[in-house]
């Protein structure tokens, strides 16, 4: 019996070990990945008619004090990614699944195009996401579903197909969902959901 116990509290400990190696391999990636990360961004982006981005994400200057990048006081990485209203056509790459302490990420009003990558799967700790009026397409798939600290999800005006995975649903933290105008089967579009709405 004694044996066993053992050999549980082991098992535990090295998987304890285990996960926090894991843990400590994403947060080792760090603002110089995060840079490349937005310079990958930079290079998907083929017009940007005000040249915002072009001249003002300059690998001379820090990545913190790039236009629409936001670092966290604490931590200096980037939290917030806003290129609302910028005026851009491109597309999104899966390195942007690399910034690891996004919060906020909008990119509403833009003619961002392609299917969204599923490396922003990786995104734990993104609470907002707006993409609203650019020309995204294919299917939602459910990897939204692992994002669990988003509480605005808005996909308004875009081509997005299909219809709504359930694991949104499973998001208990959601408030907001806004899916109008697009190809979208199934009746919630637009939704604002009560807080703690599907805990028990
Ligand atoms: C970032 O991480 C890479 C390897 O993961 C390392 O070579 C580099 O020195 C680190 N940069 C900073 C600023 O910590
Ligand atoms: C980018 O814009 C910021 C904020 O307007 C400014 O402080 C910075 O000097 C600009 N950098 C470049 C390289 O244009
Ligand atoms: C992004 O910027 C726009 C315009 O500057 C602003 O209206 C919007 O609230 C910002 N989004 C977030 C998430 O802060
Ligand atoms: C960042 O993301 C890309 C694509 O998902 C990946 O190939 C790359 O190895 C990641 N890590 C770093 C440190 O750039
Ligand atoms: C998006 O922004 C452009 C200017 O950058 C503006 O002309 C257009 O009306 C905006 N669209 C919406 C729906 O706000
Ligand atoms: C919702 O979450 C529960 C618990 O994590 C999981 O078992 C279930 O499969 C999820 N449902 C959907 C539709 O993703």
């Amino acid at each position: 019996m004694e044996r066993v116990t053992w050999f549980f509290l082991i098992y535990l400990i090295c998987c304890e070990v285990a996960s926090c190696l894991t843990t400590a391999a994403q947060t080792n990636l760090n603002i110089t990945t995060e840079r490349s990360a937005l310079l990958a961004l930079k290079a998907c982006i083929t017009n940007d008619p005000r040249n915002i981005v072009f001249t003002n994400w300059s690998t001379t200057t820090p990545v913190c004090n790039w236009v629409g990048v936001t670092c966290g006081e604490r931590h200096h990485r980037v939290a917030d990614l806003n290129l609302s209203y910028f005026g851009l056509t491109g597309t999104i790459p899966p390195e942007l699944g690399n910034l690891s302490f996004l919060i906020n990420m909008d990119f509403s009003n833009n003619s961002f195009h392609g299917i969204l990558p599923q490396e922003l799967a990786h995104l734990r700790r993104l609470k907002f996401i707006s993409l609203g009026n650019n020309k995204f397409m294919s299917v939602i798939l459910s990897w939204f579903g692992s994002l669990f600290k988003l509480q605005v999800f808005s996909l308004f005006g875009n081509q997005f197909s299909g219809s709504i995975p359930a694991t949104i649903f499973n998001l208990s933290a959601l408030q907001k969902i806004d899916l109008r105008d697009n190809q979208l089967s199934g009746t919630y579009k637009l939704m604002y959901l009560p807080t703690n709405y599907l805990k028990p």
